[in-house]
């Protein structure tokens, strides 16, 4: 039977209609729009807690933070009331030439929570567009400091957004190899958190930090800065790797002038169970990026945070050349400040970073009964982060896991597969279990 009649057979004649207008008119990101309307696409209507539903009424378990960003659940009065209260303000000035309140005051109240020498706050619209900017200002402060380093290393399995830079450091072939040809030339180390048969996490740190090692005493003297995702590259499947890594890492950036570029789009904002996963290991970056749940997951703001050195290389006289010649129309849009302020206050009230660490230990007892299940390769987990792999039995194994997870009221959705589980960091136990129960018996299902 022709897809879309299947689908129409299933939904309302208004979802029908709107799922015929969606697959005339739109284009999804990281969609084969091939599959699109035969994959049966929730049209969502309304969200509340850690709940949303679509338009014939069925409600959905949240349990990706809607991609990685929501933190206290969905249409939150207080998150609500805020960016209202904006509204009635000041929606939007450009922050080129003028300032604000709320982007002075979010500044204040992120470094308040930044690793300590982190002391600068530039913002920037979503992940990729922090870690953009973050290249950018390593290379150009390197450059104003009398050092000419043209090159990034990056690690395979990185990922760090879809804007040309970001891609360049990189390194997952799917997503990455088509563009290899129009992207920066950059030196790329071996994935810390890819296991060879055998080899333990401790183990697989050391080695990689050796290759990296290997790499800077060659050509160490061209390297402008490292750029990795602490403790867990996210969308390489969340790969884990072990707190020394990051420690080695600083340590050989400060060994080789290079500069560390910690990109906490993924991890931060207390999606590890700590404000940050460098504060994990102790360690602080010359720049961090920040972006998903900066605002709770209500709007597109990301930021990079740096140190008084890395400003201070843009400091000059009258129009020198030493401007940081970047920005955005909607930089600090005062909304999304407002939004990424109340967040942080309600962070600190209502100890979501704690509560995130529950919640990390609850998903690791709850799921452990798939550790002895046969086709589950590996359960990979840092605080709420976590990746189940499963072998593939078929085509889209993970995809099919996720949609009988939907058949149960659990929206998840799987990195090839590797079955994701985020929950917002603000979700309470009873609904962890009913996240847990459901992926575990769609898991049983699909690989029986
Ligand atoms: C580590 C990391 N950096 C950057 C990004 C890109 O963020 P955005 O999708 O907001 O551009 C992502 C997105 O998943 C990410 O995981």
């Amino acid at each position: 039977m022709d897809a879309t009649i299947l689908v129409m057979s299933m939904a309302s004649e208004a979802t029908a209609n709107l799922i015929r207008r969606d697959a005339t008119a739109v284009w999804h990101p990281f969609t084969q729009q091939s599959l699109w309307v035969a994959d049966e696409p929730i049209v969502v209507d309304r969200a509340d807690g850690m709940y949303f539903w679509d338009t014939d009424g069925n409600r959905y378990l949240d349990g990706v933070s809607s991609l990685w960003v929501n933190v206290h659940g969905h249409n939150h009065p207080t998150i609500n009331q805020a960016i209202i209260d904006q509204l009635g303000r000041l929606d939007h000035t450009t922050f080129l030439g003028l300032t604000h309140e709320p982007g002075i005051e979010l500044a204040e109240k992120l470094l308040a929570t930044a690793p300590k020498g982190l002391t600068r706050v530039f913002y920037a619209g979503d992940g990729a567009s922090a870690v953009e900017a973050a290249i950018k200002m390593a290379y150009q402060a390197q450059a104003q400091s009398g050092q000419n380093r043209p090159y990034f290393a990056h690690f395979a399995e990185g990922y760090h957004g879809d804007t040309l830079g970001a891609v360049s450091v990189g390194g997952i072939d799917l997503f990455h190899e088509t563009y290899r040809p129009i992207l920066l030339e950059t030196r790329m180390v071996s994935s810390p958190g890819v296991l060879e048969p055998g080899q333990r996490r401790l183990n697989r740190a050391a080695a990689v930090l050796t290759e990296l090692g290997e790499l800077l005493e060659r050509q160490g003297k061209q390297i402008c800065a490292i750029v990795l995702e602490p403790l867990v590259q996210a969308a390489g499947g969340m790969l884990t790797h072990d707190v020394s890594f990051v420690k080695g890492v600083r340590a050989l950036c400060d060994e080789y002038g290079v500069l560390m570029i910690c990109d906490e789009v993924a991890t931060g904002v207390g999606r590890t169970g700590r404000m940050w996963a460098v504060d994990h290991a102790e360690v602080t970056p010359d720049l961090m990026t920040c972006g998903k749940g900066l605002t709770a997951g209500y709007l597109p703001m990301s930021a990079v945070m740096t140190t008084e050195p890395v400003y201070e290389a843009f400091l000059g006289a009258g129009s020198t050349g030493r401007t940081f010649f970047h920005g955005h129309s909607y930089t600090a849009n005062p909304l999304c400040a407002a939004a990424a302020i109340a967040n942080l206050d309600l962070m600190e009230t209502d100890q979501t970073v704690a509560n995130a660490a529950a919640i990390g230990e609850q998903l690791s007892k709850e799921l452990t009964p798939l550790v002895t299940q046969d086709r589950v390769k590996e359960i990979r987990q840092i605080g709420t982060m976590t990746g189940i792999e499963v072998e593939s039995v078929g085509d889209r194994t993970g995809f099919a896991i996720c949609q009988a997870a939907r058949a149960k009221g659990v929206w998840i959705r799987p990195l090839a597969d590797v079955v994701i589980l985020m929950p917002p960091l603000a979700m309470t136990p009873t609904d962890v279990s009913t996240l847990t129960s459901a992926v575990i018996e769609s898991i049983e299902e699909v690989l029986a």
